[in-house]
């Protein structure tokens, strides 16, 4: 049997501060993603935050399968009424891809790096994604994520490329703890986030974070593939290039529409 999540100590550690964002929790059901979507349609209040112990069809980005054993990830949705323009809402994405880095690293002491624009990693192995999805309307946004705590195995698939924060650190954390840090770290980025109307106010601290700052990278772009120099992102999380094939010009690479792969291992 899993040991339960403490969600009543949770509660208490989100309702201090500027957080104060209502936290509700199922044991295992299709995917917080979804579940978030369908309280956003009946009219869900700002800020609500959606916990399962268990996904029995988490989703991952581009159509994938995301996996999450009961006892040891970490899955969990915000929802947020951010009542911004709609084309600002995939920088959501990267505020939470920061939030999340700064969380793990508290709690685990860990040298956890964002490979653009969003997966936390350690030493070169993913710990953690993000999907958000939008409403149809445009009401709101639900970022959901999906954390491996305290893993011990992966399956044969993802051996090579996934590990967790527990095989990083030899020791098994608690993930309540982990949970309420990253929030902690994002509300606190959004705040700075919603004052600027974009990431210019967290562009340094997202660039410090980046594991492929000043780094080759190989831009899989379906019409035009590149290489070139990562030179962070701008103020609208757009990766910048100094592109090889074109004496140094700056490409801004937008996320939506090619990945990027570090040449020198996995960054
Ligand atoms: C990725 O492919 O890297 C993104 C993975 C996102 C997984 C999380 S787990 C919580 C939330 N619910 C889902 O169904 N997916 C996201």
């Amino acid at each position: 049997m899993t040991e339960k999540m403490k969600i009543q100590w949770m509660r208490s550690r989100l309702s201090e501060g500027a957080v104060g964002c209502p936290l509700f929790y199922e044991e295992s059901l299709d995917s917080t993603n979804e579940w978030a979507k369908r309280e956003g349609e009946n009219g869900a209040a700002d800020g609500s935050v959606y916990l399962a112990d268990h996904q029995t069809a988490g989703k991952g980005r581009r159509g994938r399968v995301w996996q999450s054993p009961a006892g040891t990830s970490l899955s969990f949705s915000l929802l947020l009424r951010p009542g911004i323009p709609l084309d600002r809402y995939s920088m959501l994405t990267l505020v939470m891809g920061m939030a999340a880095a700064d969380g793990m690293a508290r709690v685990s002491g860990l040298p956890v790096g964002i490979k653009w624009p969003n997966d936390v990693v350690c030493r070169g192995r993913k710990l953690c994604g993000i999907l958000t999805e939008m409403s149809s309307r445009g009401d709101y946004v639900v970022i959901g994520i999906g954390i491996n705590v305290n893993e011990k195995e992966f399956p044969p698939e993802l051996q090579e490329t996934a590990s967790s924060l527990a095989l990083e650190c030899g020791r098994e954390l608690m993930r309540e703890e982990v949970m309420t840090e990253i929030l902690k770290s994002f509300f606190s980025y959004y705040e700075k986030f919603r004052l600027a109307g974009d990431l210019s106010l967290l562009q340094e601290a997202y660039n410090r974070l980046l594991v492929s700052n000043g780094e080759k990278v190989r831009v899989l772009d379906p019409k035009e593939p590149f290489e070139g120099i990562a030179q962070g992102i701008d103020e609208r999380g757009q990766l910048l290039v100094a592109r090889a094939d074109r004496g140094g010009e700056i490409t801004a690479v937008f996320a939506g529409e090619v990945s990027v792969r570090g040449i020198y291992g996995y960054c």
